[in-house]
């Protein structure tokens, strides 16, 4: 069976997904170093010289290569990967096992605040404004989380009850 985990930005997904990956002894694929590999380029570098519409295009294209694959294994989207074209759809239809990590805005905001200027989406946002933009965007995109299959509330969990989860 394929594991997709998703949410949003510093949830921890790759983090999470290792240590899964690890436990049940199948392969790991992180989607956003997947299209950096196949483009030769970091998302950082996608997003500043060909722009976000090109990265969603290139993510579509990689989701949907990885999800015809006959193998098994789990794999950590980007955090606006399920949110865009019919990528979820698409998601549901090729895997039985999604898991949303969703965490509070307050929460990611502390994740995100020093890992802000390498996120593409967030490195123009000041500091107070960071989870006011958080709540909004999360507003938007958790129509699309919330679509997975399991959902798991983080914000309280040690890294070990989050991979017994
Ligand atoms: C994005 C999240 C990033 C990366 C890109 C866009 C998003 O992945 O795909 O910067 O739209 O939320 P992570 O969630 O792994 O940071």
């Amino acid at each position: 069976m394929k594991i997709i985990l998703l949410g949003y930005m510093g949830s921890g997904k790759t983090t999470l997904g290792e240590a899964i990956a690890h436990l049940k002894n199948i392969p790991f694929i992180d989607l956003d170093s997947y299209i950096a590999e196949g483009e030769n380029l970091s998302v950082q570098e996608i997003f500043s010289s060909k722009g976000e519409i090109y990265f969603r295009k290139k993510e579509t294209l990689y989701l949907k290569e990885l999800l015809q694959k006959e193998e098994d294994f789990i794999l950590s989207l980007g955090g606006g990967t399920p949110c865009f074209g019919n990528n979820m759809a698409l998601i549901k239809e090729a895997t039985s096992l999604s898991i949303y990590l969703k965490y509070q805005p307050k929460t990611l905001a502390r994740r995100l605040i020093k890992e802000k200027p390498h996120r593409p989406l967030l490195s123009e946002i000041n500091d107070a404004d960071l989870e006011d933009f958080i709540r909004k965007h999360l507003f938007e995109r958790n129509p699309f989380y919330m679509q997975a299959n399991y959902i798991i509330s983080m914000d309280n969990l040690t890294e070990e009850e989050s991979i017994n989860e």
